[in-house]
């Protein structure tokens, strides 16, 4: 793989990367491969992009800590409160007006996204819970699977309980063991969750959404792959539903037509 304007250097690292691992970096903005490979030759004492390949590609120890760096399925409870603060009037508005209301989470990672729509739904007696499907979908098998085992456990960097603040009742969702250390999301939550593989580049459309969530995803991702991301989540929402990305992103000029504002600081959107 080559891009113009790239250090020779990092473009061999990158081509290595995608001809000899797991990971396929054509889709990701070059500044964001940078950082991570960066990240990583500052970890390994390498001096510059020519060594680190030296090491890369004579060690299976430095290829799993690359990939692992290269994987970008960082995600949270109630990632941003405040736009679960919107989105809570959303569904609140949405399942007023009865009938089934499908939400999509698209790039879900490992599921904190969509379980934290399934419980904000079950811990709001505004929101009616019964009326709420949600399609929970990400490109990466194995962080489906941990969506679907549905553990997650506290760590020195990561507090979950305190992600989960925003609940009236946590206890209620999760099952809390070993002083507070592991969390366990409860069948009733579960069940309003379907998740399956897809990729938002060139998977199969969707149809029929009243709200889908398209988060921190976009920012990792190359420029000419935008477009057809955004085809997949537009085609996906329905008239009058409602479009949510990270806020840090924004939606390209080409697709600004298609939607009204709702939220402008929380970046939630509604199709016209
Ligand atoms: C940073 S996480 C975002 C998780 C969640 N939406 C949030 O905001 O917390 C990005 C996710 O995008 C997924 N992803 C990357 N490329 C994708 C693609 N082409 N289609 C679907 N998901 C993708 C990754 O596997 C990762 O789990």
């Amino acid at each position: 793989m080559s891009r113009t304007g790239t250090d020779p250097g990092l473009s061999e690292v990158i081509g290595y990367v995608s001809d000899r691992m797991a990971f396929e970096p054509g889709s990701y903005n070059e500044s964001y491969l940078d950082r991570r490979i960066s990240a990583r030759m500052r970890r390994t004492d390498c001096e510059g992009y020519a060594e680190y390949l030296d090491v890369l590609s004579t060690s299976d120890d430095e290829r799993a800590a690359l990939l692992d760096a290269l994987s970008i399925n960082v995600t949270s409870f109630f990632r941003n409160p405040d736009v679960w603060e919107r989105l809570r009037d959303v569904l609140a508005d949405l399942t007023a007006a009865g009938g089934t209301v499908r939400c999509w989470s698209a790039a879900c990672a490992d599921g904190r996204e969509p379980y934290s729509i399934a419980m904000l739904a079950r811990d709001d007696p505004d929101i009616r819970a019964r009326s709420v499907e949600i399609t929970a979908t990400d490109i990466d098998a194995e962080t489906l699977e941990d969506a679907r085992t549905g553990v997650y456990e506290s760590t020195r960097t990561t507090n979950i309980g305190e992600q989960l603040e925003p609940l009236s009742d946590p206890g209620e969702h999760v099952d809390i063991d070993g002083d507070k250390q592991s969390f366990s999301v409860r069948a009733p939550v579960k069940r309003m969750v379907s998740f399956e593989q897809h990729d938002l580049i060139s998977g199969t459309p969707k149809r029929g959404y009243d709200l889908v969530l398209c988060r921190n995803l976009l920012i990792y991702i190359d420029s000419s792959y935008k477009e057809p991301i955004f085809e997949t989540l537009t085609a996906a929402v329905d008239d009058d539903g409602f479009l949510t990305i990270g806020k840090s992103e924004t939606l390209p000029r080409s697709f600004r037509e298609e939607y009204d504002p709702y939220d402008r600081s929380t970046h939630i959107y509604r199709r016209d």
